[in-house]
């Protein structure tokens, strides 16, 4: 039997009756970025995982690359991350201008191995960036704990662990902060990009607020008061009435362009999840078995993890894994 490794035509043609119609009434709204539709969303994902804030955004790069501008994460410092991911996890590292550290990854799991991280902890360390990779958790209580006993910030990539739990918990709720992909073919997919940044702090969902949109308006002067210590200059005062608006167009700080497509998130995007299995690797032997189905398959293309793919060249850093090395050998039939 042919088994397609995911058919993205499959669940649109199950919610279809459900989506065309949203379509055409935001299209008829003329509301096209941000807006309710996004906001609604935002509030049952939070619900969903279980945190206080959810931050929607464009992708879960920028999801990532603005978690670590609002934890203040930048030259100088170090954040430990896993080899064994997609090249996205590392990029915002390297953009905020930090550097990667990488950490071997447990063979049974794939996922970041937590003694590993101990040894590469050193004085320039900010923050773990754990990745639960193929859905399947990393070990959160001993990087938890890891992270406590050195002050280091937690960042999870969720961006393949929509769903998944770790001790009862939803993956994204963990961490200081949780950053999660919809790109297509992940298990909570939209029509194009989108992603979510998900906190329980508030001063953490500020930040992201403000850089996610130009720094502007009053997340971007509250961000700013965050970041200087100075007082709130829009804090009580009156929305202005004239052309100008400091509420809305003044800039405090250098941002980004990360706003999600209103169209990302019509219907209830959240039956979809509930109509798709997360696909844990909870037994290796059985994906292992898919895994060489599909390799068999011709024209098959498989993403090619981080340390297969070159980055360890630009950044000329450590590519001896001898557990990531296995994963790779076993997971991608490479020597
Ligand atoms: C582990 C991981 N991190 C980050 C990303 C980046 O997400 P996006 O494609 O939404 O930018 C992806 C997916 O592509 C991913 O699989």
């Amino acid at each position: 039997m042919k088994i397609r490794i995911f058919d993205l035509t499959r669940q649109y043609q199950i919610l279809k009756d459900q989506l065309e119609p949203a379509v055409e009434a935001q299209m008829a709204g003329g509301s096209f970025i941000m807006g309710d539709a996004v906001h609604k969303f935002e509030e049952s994902f939070a619900a969903y995982i279980g945190v206080k804030h959810a931050i929607a955004l464009n992708s879960g790069t920028d999801a990532l690359l603005i978690s670590l501008r609002a934890l203040g994460i930048g030259p100088g410092d170090e954040v430990i991350t896993t080899p064994f991911t997609f090249f996205a996890t590392v990029e915002p590292i390297v953009n905020v201008g930090a550097t990667p550290v990488f950490a071997d990854v447990n063979p049974d799991t794939y996922n970041i191995d937590p003694a590993s991280i101990e040894r590469k902890i050193s004085s320039r360390t900010k923050a773990i960036l754990p990745v639960h990779i193929f859905g399947q958790p990393a070990q959160m209580d001993e990087i938890l704990r890891i992270a406590k006993q050195y002050g280091l910030k937690v960042i999870e990539d969720a961006c393949q662990a929509v769903g998944s739990e770790f001790g009862g918990k939803k993956a994204g709720s963990l961490g200081d902060v949780g950053c999660f992909s919809f790109f297509p073919t992940k298990n909570l997919g939209a029509f194009g990009d989108g992603g979510m940044i998900t906190t329980n702090d508030d001063r953490t969902e500020t930040l992201c607020r403000a850089y996610l949109q130009h720094g502007m308006g009053q997340n971007g002067a509250k961000a700013l008061s965050y970041l200087t210590g100075a007082p709130d200059e829009l804090e009580g005062t009156a929305a202005p009435t004239g052309l100008y608006n400091p509420y809305k167009y003044f800039n405090y700080l250098v941002g980004y362009n990360s706003r999600l497509d209103a169209l990302q998130e019509l219907g209830d995007p959240l039956v979809a999840l509930r109509l798709e299995r997360v696909l844990l690797l909870d037994d290796l032997a059985v994906a292992d078995l898919l895994l060489r189905h599909f390799l068999a398959e011709p024209g098959f293309d498989f993403a090619a993890p981080l340390v297969g793919n070159g980055l360890h060249l630009d950044l000329a850093c450590e590519t001896h894994f001898p557990a990531t090395n296995r994963c790779l050998s076993v997971a991608y039939n490479r020597e």
